[in-house]
């Protein structure tokens, strides 16, 4: 057997000896080949390389209690005894145990028949034991009748067929460097073992017979076996399910692992904060998106921060609120606001100027830069005399009520005081040098909407952590208004974790938003600003859900550091495709594909070969025309008629463009730029339909057009229309 299975991995590893092949069919062949050309072939085979010379130890000793493979230490033990009871997946504790080991099971089906003759025999042994101690005036003995019991129930089971009688061997073989440490290794795993009541031995003067036990390749040579029954016996399957299936929450994808489907609510963990990490173009803000398309559904409400403008199309497609922020627009946000309402301890009088302080301390850090320890006194006092200045102290009964102050005030307050004019001169570019009109006047955005996103694409580097600042205090204020199921996306959140002041303020976010029903996403391209910043890790311990896709191999090892990663989990991401990656959902790991359907993927891709496939179809040009010709003599639906009569979102995408405002030009140019190539319209986006519509849509939109009608379409085009048939 043992030959068979090398030669199977010869032949997978491409070691294949085919030349040997070659020359046995000559032979066979009738070719006859003299003495001499035999001896030849026989010592070519023998030089050729096989897996046995790669795979095989340099050198072996084999002494009574261990094994030294090359410079390893190897023992094997064995198990004796088993508990009554064992649980489902018992094992699965010393399948992870982090040592080098291998664990072998062997099960064997014994004959039922002989199996019940003897029950029966040892029932009637029990019996009178039990009859003989009535009559002595022993009332009872409960161990008899514990004994009795178990073996009637076992006679029950085994002649009603529900149960069948296997024997099972267990071995684990453990490898380490040092002697020592084998030594602690078998104490550990003994312990591990005995703690569930599997006692283990070592297999003394049998170590190579153990060795061999424990290898692939199913030969028991140790023979140390016990009765179990199947219930049992299946009980020790080692494989730990790696199921992500509840029966609510949202689909996230397909699991890779046994085809099935990733649902779950990540408000049913212990936080629902998310942290997405994977490399550009891997599919980060395209899992985030179609989460946040799915969650919609179930009324949570979403904020998003979009630092690429690339969450626009899915704001609009579902009636959200779109907010460019930027030098140019028009629109304000006042880091001064204050909440419009707060609950729990926050309410107490004083406490929401005293939180509203704190954040705006850290928000002019980040403006101001470093900061001596005097400046730092100043600014304080100064921020709450600011509040002051419009009635609002650590006193007043009801801020809330008052209209909050500016920043314009702030300078004025830090002019005219001693130390203070310094830290007003550096302020002072936000209202009147080049970065004024941001965030020196009062709010006008309203973010009373299911889906709000804030984009700060246009905004210069140097601003936009200032920005993202602002604009998730204002949602944070928000938030703490009202009890609701809602969700903070912010893509690219390294620039907020490069800076401590902002990564400080992120930390404190994600930390306090369990308890006002807040997830807050952050995706990152970047694992090394995490790892270098204090806050990076404490972040990623207060995120309960975790989504790594496709990596790179110089980010690799820092991850699997922070996240403790196994070998075969870091070469998946290595090798992961687009959407494909993990997700840690608490303690559960899975696999996963995430899917979307062709109408949710038209949506949120930022691909610009789709997007520009997209706009092909808006603006027919010359060869597109050509093809419409083709279809409509095929007597087809053509794509426009399709559009016009099925899909009422691609209707509206016509408006949207005569609305395009400033923001989307550039993306509009580009895509303007590509929509010239004479094959990108129309056919092509109806191909990347087709080759998506195998895939099983999971959550169909009730305006899509049906998949077959693009189908129709290719199938048909591909067969000459009528008319040119009978020309022929
Ligand atoms: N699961 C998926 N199924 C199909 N296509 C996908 C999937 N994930 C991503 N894509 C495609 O890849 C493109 C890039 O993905 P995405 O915009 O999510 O990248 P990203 O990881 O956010 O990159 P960046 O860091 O540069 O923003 C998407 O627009 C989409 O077309
Ligand atoms: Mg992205």
């Amino acid at each position: 057997m043992n030959h068979v299975i090398l030669a199977a991995i010869d032949d997978l590893l491409g070691l294949e000896r085919k030349m040997e092949k070659t020359l046995r069919r000559s032979i066979l062949s009738g070719g006859g080949l003299s003495k001499e050309e035999l001896e030849a072939v026989k010592r070519y085979e023998e030089g050729l390389q096989k897996t046995l010379d790669i795979i095989a130890p340099a050198g072996m000793e084999i002494k009574t209690d261990k094994i030294l493979v090359n410079d390893l230490y190897a023992r094997t033990l064995y198990a004796i005894n088993w508990p009554n009871y064992i649980y489902p997946n018992w094992i699965s504790e010393e399948v992870n145990y982090d040592a080098h080991m291998n664990i072998s099971q062997f099960i064997y089906p014994a004959d039922n028949k002989a199996i019940l003759q003897l029950l029966r025999k040892k029932v009637t042994q029990i019996r009178s034991s039990i009859h003989m101690l009535e009559q002595r005036g022993i009332v009872r003995d409960p161990a008899l009748e514990a004994a009795l019991q178990d073996a009637e129930e076992l006679r029950d089971l085994l002649t009603r067929g529900r149960e069948k009688l296997f024997q099972m061997g267990l071995y684990l073989t453990i490898y380490s460097e040092d002697e020592d440490q084998l030594k602690k290794l078998q104490t550990d795993i003994e312990s591990l073992l005995g703690g569930k009541l599997v006692i283990t031995k070592p297999a003394f003067m049998q170590m190579e017979h153990g060795w061999i036990s424990t290898m692939p390749f199913g030969i028991d040579e140790l023979e140390v076996n016990r009765n179990m029954n199947t219930s049992p016996a299946a009980a020790c399957f080692p494989f730990s399910s790696s199921d992500l299936t509840d029966d609510h929450g949202i689909l996230y994808g397909i699991n890779r692992h046994n085809d099935s489907l990733v649902i779950f609510d990540r408000f049913d963990l212990p936080n629902a904060n998310a942290a997405v990490f994977a490399t550009s173009g891997a599919g980060k803000s395209f899992a985030v998106k179609l989460e946040m398309l799915r969650s919609l559904m179930f009324d949570t409400d979403m904020y998003v921060i979009d630092p690429e403008n690339e969450y626009r199309e899915l704001c609009e497609k579902v009636n959200g609120t779109y907010i460019p922020i930027s030098l140019e627009s028009s629109n304000h946000v006042n880091p001064f606001d204050l909440p419009k309402a707060v609950r729990g301890d926050e309410a107490s009088v004083g406490e929401t100027l005293r939180a509203a302080v704190i954040n705006l301390h850290g928000l002019f850090k980040l403006m101001l830069g470093s900061l001596t320890p005097a400046e730092d006194g100043i600014l304080d006092k100064a921020i709450l005399d600011t509040y002051a200045l419009k009635d609002i102290t650590l006193a007043t009964e009801n801020p809330l009520e008052k209209e909050v102050p500016t920043m314009r005030d702030l300078i004025d307050v830090l002019l005219s005081t001693d130390g203070g004019e310094n830290m007003a001169r550096t302020l002072s570019k936000y209202t009147d040098g080049s970065y004024a009109g941001l965030f020196d006047q009062q709010t006008n955005v309203n973010i009373d909407n299911q889906m709000v996103v804030f984009q700060i694409r246009d905004l210069e580097e140097l601003l936009r952590p200032i920005a993202m600042y602002v604009v998730i205090n204002l949602i944070w204020n928000r938030i703490r208004a009202d009890f609701k199921k809602r969700m903070l996306v912010i893509d690219e959140a390294w620039s907020l974790i490069q800076h401590e002041d902002s990564a400080r303020f992120l930390y404190g976010l994600i930390k306090r938003a369990r308890k006002y029903y807040l997830g807050v996403t952050t995706i990152t391209q970047d694992v090394e600003d995490f790892v270098n910043s204090p806050y990076g890790k404490p972040i990623i311990t207060n995120t309960s859900f975790q989504i790594l896709l496709k990596q790179s191999p110089s980010a690799i090892d820092n991850l699997q550091k922070i996240f403790y990663l196994t070998e075969g989990e870091k070469y998946l991401l290595l090798g992961s495709e687009i959407g494909q990656g993990l997700f840690f959902a608490g303690n559960r790991h899975v696999a996963i594909q995430v899917i979307a359907s062709p109408q949710e993927a038209s949506i949120i891709t930022t691909r610009p070969e789709d997007i520009a496939a997209k706009k092909g179809t808006k603006k027919p040009e010359e060869p597109k025309a050509h093809a419409e010709s083709i279809l409509k003599s095929a007597d087809v639906i053509t794509p426009a008629e399709e559009t016009k009569g099925t899909e009422e979102t691609k209707g509206t995408e016509e408006t949207e463009e005569t609305k395009a405002t400033e923001e989307t030009k550039a993306t509009e140019d580009f895509g303007g730029a590509i929509s010239k190539v004479p094959s990108v319209p129309s056919v092509p986006s109806v191909t990347s339909v087709a080759s998506v519509a195998s895939v099983p849509s999971p959550a169909p939109s009730p305006t899509a057009a049906p998949d077959d009608i693009d189908n129709s379409i290719i199938l048909r085009q591909a067969t000459p229309p009528p008319d040119t048939e009978e020309k022929s």
